[in-house]
């Protein structure tokens, strides 16, 4: 990719193993040199919101699989986590969810209202810092492809069982644990949390992008420590639509593990 396909990690990651720019940041925690400037998609959102709209990894995979496990989101009131140029918040509110959307990005955001209109509150804010939600807003709270830019979840997924009402569900996705942990050569500590950083470029423009990996067990523990009820781990497949218009690309993301999906359920008291 000539660009990198900065969409999914699906050819993020597929890029970031031929790219000399990546690299695994060698640390269970602390602070890489990229820090600073680390993923700021204020700086690309418009390539990366024009780029998801269609991508496999994205429109074929990604999203089909979060309704999918979403179900009937009939007025649901519903938190789209790190909803970036809103997507999914538009095909949630299409279903007949009330959606609220947040993400850090203003950029993002600037591109979610230009889609959505008035139809959708949406917010900047930080998931790493307390939600400004009263405590079980929510019956459902959507985080798609955001929590691994997280070094820890506790805090996150905390407040997320805060504004969901009880029995309420988060359904996540993440990058695969093997994925992450396969991308580098030699390959990390698999039982540790540890970042690695690679460049995503779009229009000749590279911008340096952190991620988190954890091992599984450690993503389980998280929603246990935070008393979230696993309700299931999953794995799909891509929408079949996508065999003729990525031939490709639709056999890797058929037979390779690219995201992992989770959905928690709050307890109901
Ligand atoms: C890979 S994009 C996914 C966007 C959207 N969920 C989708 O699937 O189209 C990740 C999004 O997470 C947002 N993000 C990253 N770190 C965040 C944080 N700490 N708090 C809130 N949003 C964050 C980014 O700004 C970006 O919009």
């Amino acid at each position: 990719m000539t660009a990198v396909k900065g969409s999914g990690p699906e050819d993020a990651l597929e890029q970031s193993n031929r790219s000399a720019a990546g690299a695994d940041d060698g640390e269970e925690c602390g602070r890489s040199p990229a820090d600073g400037r680390a993923n700021d998609y204020d700086a690309f959102a418009e390539a990366y919101a024009a780029e998801n709209e269609t991508s496999l990894a994205n429109a074929y995979y990604e999203r089909p699989a979060m309704l999918a496990l979403a179900g009937d989101v009939s007025d649901r009131r519903v938190l789209d986590a790190g909803c970036g140029s809103g997507p999914l918040s538009a095909l949630l509110r299409d279903r007949g969810a009330v959606v609220t959307g947040l993400d850090v990005s203003a950029g993002m955001l600037a591109i979610a209202r230009r889609r959505l209109g008035d139809d959708v509150a949406l917010q900047v804010a930080d998931l790493k810092d307390p939600l400004p939600f009263d405590d079980g807003a929510f019956d459902l709270v959507t985080a798609s492809l955001v929590l691994h830019y997280l070094e820890d979840w506790g805090p996150t997924l905390a407040e997320f069982r805060r504004v969901l009402t009880p029995g309420g569900r988060l359904i996540a996705s993440v990058d695969h644990p093997i994925v992450a942990y396969t991308i580098f050569d030699p390959r990390p500590d698999y039982f540790a949390t540890t970042s690695y950083t690679f460049e995503w470029t779009f229009g000749g423009r590279s911008v340096p992008m952190k991620f988190w990996r954890k091992p599984l067990h450690a993503m389980v523990d998280a929603f246990a420590a935070t008393g979230l009820h696993i309700k299931s781990i999953d794995e799909p497949q891509p929408d079949p639509a996508a065999r003729e218009i990525y031939p490709d690309g639709f056999v890797r993301l058929a037979t390779r593990p690219t995201f992992m999906f989770f959905v928690v359920e709050a307890p109901l008291s």
